[in-house]
């Protein structure tokens, strides 16, 4: 059979990428510009900068994943992109240039959910297998997701309030690390301990979660002290944060794999870059004799390899987009 080669755009949040992936699951180059040194700045992504500098930076990470690949426009199968959720004015930037290089080049377009990616990019490491429960951890998503066969999403709970990634990056910001936190609370945990006493989020029979408790709870603690003229053990409070936080979502995974028949598992999402999660995840799957698969680092992030990898079903399946393909900034995965 001849090999497939999707040239897939990310453009959703602050990484401007571009990957060409083979037959769905080899990755043939994958390029990844982060704007984060910018934002970090700023302490968080600034929405009319992310824009503009994916729009600086489109053409170049083209043809810089063309050039690192060897291959030719007229060797690509199709075009895939992601269309939502994101930022809207960044969602434009993907979309508008994927249609113009469908146009041009005469491929196939095709559009591509965001948190959809997230689940595929385990497909880089290995084939999904069905059923499967995927824990989508990033900074807009936590969702618990029961999937049943490719492109069949049932959610079985989600965040009532903030999302997991957003909560890190907020305690972060609180603690004086720099944007995104979630990385530098990770390495910071591994040096501390737990030593201060922070709620736990309701502990209820459903598979929802919830993170603004815990996230106010520590902004309070921190202005307590600082008011009161006292150090923060950052170590500590990175430490104690991060149990009670990946607690919540051990909880409710164990809830999920003891009322369920469900053999695989899969994390995805920026967070599931999280050392400490991925190792209590681990031994839950272990206790419950379930396979767990995580992307490597590297295509937990937000990456266009794993919008090529959710593009394939599409493509076999010949479920390709109109030119009126539009950015969505908001939207559910349920097809
Ligand atoms: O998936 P992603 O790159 O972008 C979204 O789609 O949201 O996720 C970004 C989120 C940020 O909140 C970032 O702080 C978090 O993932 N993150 C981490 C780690 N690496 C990234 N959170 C905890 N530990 C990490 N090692
Ligand atoms: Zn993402």
């Amino acid at each position: 059979m001849k090999d497939n080669y999707i040239l897939a755009i990310e453009t959703s949040c602050d990484e401007t990428s571009i990957a060409i992936i083979k037959n769905g699951s080899t990755v043939e180059t994958c390029t990844v510009l982060t704007q984060m040194d910018t934002h970090a700045e700023y302490g968080g992504v600034v929405p009319e900068i992310a824009s503009r500098m994916h729009t600086e930076n489109i053409t170049i990470i083209l043809e810089e994943t063309l050039k690192k690949s060897k291959l030719k426009m007229d060797q690509i199968d199709a075009i895939a992109v992601t269309y939502s959720p994101g930022l809207l004015g960044s969602l434009i930037v993907g979309v508008e240039f994927a249609k113009t290089l469908a146009l041009v080049y005469k491929k196939p377009l095709i559009g591509v959910n965001h948190t959809i990616g997230h689940i595929y990019a385990n497909s880089l490491k290995e084939p999904l297998n069905f059923p499967l429960l995927a824990l989508v951890v990033s900074g807009g998503h936590t969702d618990l997701i029961l999937m049943k066969k490719d492109y069949d999403f049932q959610i079985l709970g989600s965040t009532l309030d903030d999302a997991i990634g957003e909560c890190y990056d907020k305690v972060a910001r609180v603690l004086d690390l720099k944007y995104p936190g979630g990385p530098n609370i990770d390495k910071l945990a591994k040096f501390g301990k737990v030593s201060y006493q922070l709620p736990t989020p309701v502990n209820d029979d459903t598979y929802n979660f919830s993170f603004s408790g815990l996230k106010s709870s520590i902004i309070n603690l921190v202005h307590n002290e600082h008011q009161r003229g006292k150090e923060i053990n950052k170590e500590d409070l990175a430490c104690s944060f991060q149990e009670v936080a990946i607690d919540e979502l051990k909880r409710k995974v164990e809830l999920a794999l003891k009322n369920l028949e469900i053999k695989n598992m899969i994390i995805a999402g920026g967070v599931a870059a999280n050392s400490y999660l991925r190792d209590e995840i681990q031994k839950i799957a272990d206790k419950y004799k379930v396979h767990l698969s995580i992307p490597e680092i590297k295509y937990c992030t937000d990456n266009a390899a794993m919008i090529g990898a959710a593009a394939y079903p599409l493509f076999l399946k010949k479920e390709f987009a109109d030119f009126d393909l539009n950015a969505q900034s908001s939207s559910t995965i349920i097809q």
